[in-house]
């Protein structure tokens, strides 16, 4: 495999998938000490998402969250097909701008607010924008010559994995009062949002937040108010490694929009979906970079004792909480690694724990798993690793973040520059299928409590 360098990413010769240079990139280091821990992201991967996106949701235009993943690539690759963005920052617009992207492709879906930031997207054309409260309905008829406000409101996310609405969202009761207010200010408020929590597991979240919607936009409708958008957020998972599928999620979401909002209410309908993007897109590999051996009698040896099974193996890996593994404070993430080298058949497994590198005993990723035997210097690797991981990583004890190499087929390519130049046509299953796909990997790794078995 000879990968074609363009612009910050690599073509993937025929035939090859991103496991492909993930194994490349370990037989070049593994010759070396240089076993840094590494990404690779298949841009392709982000292309499918999105093709699968219009098939599910046809009437609902993608305005990605970049706070999710705010890697250039990823933006420019989602810019190229056309989705809009939701920014949380001057930074995040400014990102999404210096790639051409128009403002009306922009909601700046902060519903607190700091002035100046107010003042920017004021000032770069960005006018569609959230509130939740009188406060930031004051601040942006002060600071904002033309906004086009969307009324961000409280759902029910308690059954959610990261809720939201503990912190944003006016309850339905307090919705009139904060229109009346932004009638008196003279301001525009153009539709409602919301967000039912990320990594949502009850789809009737979404239909019982539709249905406040159209009571908001109800009461608009009395105070004059010519409504116009209805944005239902996130929430969406990133890959299909979970209980409730995006198809589930969306066979509720799209009855309630037709029953609440019909095509010929010309309501707007668009999303900020995040984690859906870019989760399943990055795959972590991460190298052992030391081992501790826990005998059952307590006693710790650094040597190997063959034949026994009466001990736990604590591993010590190059990337940890404080880096992409951040996922497991901030986003409540269980990540579970795949052995690089595929073990015999008969190998023993043994409970282990993984560690990240810095010097902090906060720094776990795995607090207990079975796994083979492995040494210093074998690799581990993590898929679905794109969402609110490297965003947030920080270089804590002097350990740098990860490379990412980003790799991307030629049909993949060639189809994301269709979409680019003649819109999106109503994909099918064949012209999903014939996308190169992520190869399935042995999983021979448990979580506690699981008979150990293997997964191809
Ligand atoms: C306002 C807003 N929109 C969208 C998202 C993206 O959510 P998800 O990654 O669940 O799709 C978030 C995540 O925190 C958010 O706060």
């Amino acid at each position: 495999m000879n990968p074609t360098t363009e612009s910050n990413f690599s073509f993937l010769e025929e035939g090859f998938s991103a496991r492909d240079v993930i194994e490349q990139k370990i037989n070049e280091s593994s010759s070396t000490d240089d076993r840094d821990a590494f990404y690779v992201c298949d841009l392709g991967d982000i292309l499918k998402k999105h093709l699968r996106w219009t098939r599910a949701l046809p009437r609902i235009t993608p305005f990605y969250a970049v706070k999710c993943n705010d890697s250039r690539s990823v933006v420019t690759t989602l810019a190229s097909m056309g989705t809009g963005f939701d920014c949380a920052s001057k930074t995040e617009i400014q990102l999404v701008q210096s790639l051409g992207v128009d403002p009306s492709r922009i909601i700046y879906a902060n519903p607190c607010k700091q002035v100046s930031q107010i003042k920017y997207a004021s000032a770069h054309g960005v006018q569609m924008m959230t509130f939740d409260s009188e406060v930031e309905l004051g601040k942006v008829a002060r600071y904002h010559d033309n906004a086009k406000l969307v009324l961000r409101i409280a759902t029910d996310d308690s059954k959610a994995v990261c809720r939201l609405s503990i912190k944003f969202g006016a309850q339905l009761k307090a919705c009139r009062g904060l229109l009346e207010k932004a009638r008196d200010l003279g301001l525009d408020v153009v539709g409602v949002s919301f967000h039912v929590g990320s990594g949502c597991t009850d789809p009737q979240t979404y239909s019982q937040a539709i249905s406040d919607a159209r009571c908001v936009f109800d009461i608009g409708a009395e105070l004059g108010f010519d409504m116009n958008l209805l944005d239902i957020g996130g929430g969406f998972p990133g890959s299909d490694d979970v209980d409730l599928k995006f198809e589930e999620i969306t066979s509720v979401i799209n009855p309630a929009l037709d029953k609440y909002f019909p095509v010929d209410s010309l309501v707007k309908i668009i999303a900020e979906p995040g984690r859906f993007y870019v989760a399943s897109a990055y795959t972590l590999v991460v190298n052992i970079i030391a081992k501790k051996v826990i005998l059952d009698d307590d006693n710790a040896s650094d040597d190997e004792d063959e034949g026994t099974t009466d001990r736990t193996n604590m591993y010590y890996v190059n990337d940890g909480v404080y880096g992409s593994f951040n996922c497991i404070l901030y986003d409540h993430a269980h990540c579970l690694p795949l052995l690089h080298k595929r073990p015999k058949s008969d190998e023993p497994l043994y409970p282990c724990s993984i560690w990240g590198p810095t010097c902090d005993g906060l720094d776990r990723i795995v607090e207990q798993c079975t796994m083979p035997d492995l040494q210093v210097g074998d690799w581990l690797v993590f898929e679905n690793m794109g969402a609110y991981t490297v965003a947030a990583a920080s270089t804590f004890n002097g350990f740098q973040r990860p490379d990412i190499y980003y790799v991307i087929s030629r049909p993949s390519w060639n189809h994301v520059e269709r979409i680019s130049s003649e819109g999106i046509h109503a994909p099918d299953e064949c012209c999903l299928q014939e996308l190169p796909v992520h190869c399935g990997r042995e999983r021979l790794v448990e979580m506690p409590n699981k008979p150990p078995q293997s997964v191809v």
